[in-house]
């Protein structure tokens, strides 16, 4: 009798799957909203790990949420450093400091790399909606030629037939150099300098359950 899995829960958790809302999430709508002034309260840190060990470390634009779940949306070029480094290790930790409210998250997780070799049609829709989503000026940037190569010097011209000019990509079709990111907290630590003590708080996710602890600053 063939063996069939049709009624057999998944083995792991998708990406697309529903989540309720983690526990972490309320903190980071309320410090969105009140630094929402400062455009650059979108920006955090991510490191990954290099493929000798040491750290990597970057500025990164948040691009929200993965619709009905945790995973924190970025976007990626596939010929940067950190596509080979996250395929080796994807483990990561994203670090995000608001300084109106004067807050910290550090996000630890697993990070993906959505491309256009996924799969998933759910997935490859997030990546299509990102990158219609997103201005000309950030699109194009995705045609510009390889990331840390030497600069040519040919490239510098200021006409519009340079390689740092090339003619704005179809806004419907993301280039294949354009990637969705997916950051997966699997633990959360938060820090607010407010207040004195001031208030540090550990979320953890053990079974698929998230875990909520106050700790000392
Ligand atoms: C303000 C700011 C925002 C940035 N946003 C992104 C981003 O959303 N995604 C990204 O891949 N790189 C972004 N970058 C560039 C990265 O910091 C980094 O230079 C680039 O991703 C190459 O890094 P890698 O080779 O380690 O992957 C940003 C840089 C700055 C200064």
């Amino acid at each position: 009798m063939p063996v069939t899995r049709q009624n057999s829960p998944a083995p792991y958790p998708q990406l697309t799957d529903l989540e309720p809302l983690a526990p972490w999430r309320p903190a980071l709508s309320r410090a969105l909203h009140r630094n929402h002034s400062q455009p650059f309260a979108r920006y955090f840190q991510l490191a990954t790990v290099k493929p000798d060990r040491t750290p990597a470390n970057r500025t990164v634009v948040f691009r929200g949420f993965l619709a009905n779940t945790n995973h924190l949306m970025m976007i990626s070029d596939r010929r940067s450093q950190k596509t080979d480094q996250i395929h080796q290790n994807p483990n990561a930790e994203a670090c995000w400091y608001f300084t109106k409210t004067r807050e910290q998250f550090r996000l630890a997780g697993a990070l993906t790399l959505i491309t256009a070799d996924t799969t998933d049609s759910d997935l490859r829709q997030a990546r299509q909606q990102l990158w219609q989503s997103i201005s000309d000026n950030a699109r194009i940037q995705f045609a510009w030629p390889q990331p840390k190569a030497p600069r040519n010097q040919d490239d510098d011209e200021s006409d519009n037939t340079d390689a740092f000019n090339p003619p704005p990509p179809n806004e419907k079709t993301p280039l294949d150099t354009f990637c969705l990111l997916l950051l997966t907290p699997h633990s959360v630590d938060y820090l607010s300098l407010r207040g004195d003590p001031q208030t540090r708080k550990l979320y953890r996710q053990v079974n698929q359950t998230w875990q909520t602890t106050s700790v000392n600053p």
